[in-house]
């Protein structure tokens, strides 16, 4: 199990038990935090966060596909990820993050 640090859409920081061997943005879909609308597939960025810059080493840079999809993304930053790109580890306990704001 592992604690993550989320600041949701609501500017509202909750810290969470989650297990490891998932997504984040399945613990994030479970919560309501962010809608996931195709399932992991790297096609919708709804689960686009941004990752706290300390945790970025820990946390990796988006690979090909995922940086061409968060192109298009208006909220953008150098520390944006697809949370359903990452599965979460027992390394990443403490790891905080934000969701990014809704697009469209
Ligand atoms: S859930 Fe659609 S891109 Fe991550």
């Amino acid at each position: 199990m592992l604690k993550l640090n989320i600041t949701n859409r609501n500017g509202e920081l909750v810290s969470v038990v989650a297990a490891a061997n998932q997504t984040l943005m399945e613990v994030l879909r479970n919560r309501g935090d962010v809608e996931g609308l195709c399932g992991g597939q790297r096609a919708c960025a709804t689960c686009h966060v941004h990752i706290d810059t300390a945790w970025m080493g820990v946390v990796g840079e988006p690979g090909e596909e995922e940086a061409a999809l968060l192109d298009f993304s208006m909220e953008k930053q150098s520390n944006s990820r697809l949370s359903c790109q990452i599965d979460l580890l027992d390394a990443m306990d403490g790891l905080a993050l934000t969701v990014a704001a809704a697009e469209g």
